[in-house]
């Protein structure tokens, strides 16, 4: 695939006092120095494949139980199982690079010594995901990779042209990383292969670190928005909740399989009732609740989860707690 070069300006600020000013921030840095961890070496990678060739748990793929599903053949199972998690993988792998890309930005931008330490280090964790799940696809799915999809296209062209920090921070460390993390941990959990769990769990120690930044970083410059300021941050909020929990289809993996037009608007029937009965199967339901909880509270946090953005996450089928 070619590069796509986005366009874009920013200021970068060069500091001169690298004194620690922020305490919390650099405590963040020291952990990231502490618990880097690297993929060519610490990942089980000779461990035998499952010998069913499934590579993560059927349950996970949205069919699962469905007429469609019942009527489809073992080999079609696993297909659907190995090009359905390469999908999945494969954006997360573009998230990877959006977030290092994003980071570097942030080291440019944000004012401070420990922030820019710290998000030093956060393109250094990104690279290692993007390395770490790209070498996942290489030496266990056959190199299988699938486009970017639009909406995720769409976050990381916004996150990465836009030249204020918090905004990128709102969208990336707030947002799309929360998803991420329940993403990961869903996978953890449902892996049939034991290396796709390991890579989950190892990218998983370093998330807790990126939302951290967002939670320190981002309560100062709240406290001192201005209205208008506070209404556009709200709005970053729920674009990229917007983008995030919407419109993640899969339909190349299911081309691959072979599956026809017709079969292929069956899925997205079954995946539309499905989403209207609020029946999603353990692990999906799991992966909601773990991810709208952690929206939720974080939002709540930062003071974000206000009477406008309300409504837009309940229009997005986010359970809220009752407005206090
Ligand atoms: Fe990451
Ligand atoms: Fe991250």
């Amino acid at each position: 695939m070619k590069p796509r070069v986005i366009s874009g300006a920013m200021d970068t600020v060069f500091e001169f006092d690298y004194s620690v000013q922020a305490e919390d921030m650099r405590g963040l840095y020291e952990k990231a120095k502490r618990d880097q961890w690297n993929a060519a070496r610490d990942i089980a990678w000779q461990t035998p494949e499952p010998s069913d060739g499934r590579v993560l748990a059927d349950e996970l793929i949205d069919i699962h139980g469905s007429p469609i599903w019942e009527r489809l053949g073992e080999s079609d199972r696993v297909e659907l199982n190995r090009r359905i998690t390469a999908w999945r993988l494969s954006v997360l792998l573009y998230g990877e690079q959006g977030a290092m890309l994003a980071c570097s930005q942030l080291v440019d931008i944000v004012a401070g010594a420990d922030q820019k330490f710290f998000q030093a280090t956060q393109v250094m964790d990104e690279a290692r995901h993007n390395e770490v799940l790209e070498r996942y696809l290489q030496s266990r799915l056959g190199g299988l990779h699938y486009p970017m999809p639009e909406n995720e296209r769409f976050l990381f062209d916004t996150i990465l042209t836009e030249p204020r920090w918090y905004i990128k921070t709102i969208a990336l460390q707030l947002v799309a990383e929360t998803f991420a993390v329940s993403m990961f941990k869903m996978m953890a959990e449902a892996a049939r292969d034991p290396v796709l769990s390991e890579v989950c769990r190892r990218i998983l120690l370093d998330e807790s670190r990126h939302m951290g930044f967002g939670m320190l970083a981002l309560p100062g410059i709240l406290r001192e928005a201005s209205e208008a300021e506070r209404r556009e941050m709200e709005e970053f909020t729920c674009l990229a909740l917007e983008k995030v929990l919407t419109g993640f289809f899969p339909l190349e993996a299911y081309q691959d399989v072979g599956f026809s037009p017709a079969q292929i608007d069956e899925v997205r029937r079954y995946r539309r009732d499905a989403a209207a009965r609020s029946d999603y199967g353990a692990y999906r339901t799991f992966f909601r609740r773990d991810m709208h909880a952690a929206m939720v509270n974080n939002l709540a946090r930062l003071g974000l989860l206000t009477e406008r953005v309300r409504p837009r996450l309940a229009a997005l089928g986010v359970e809220l707690p009752a407005a206090a």
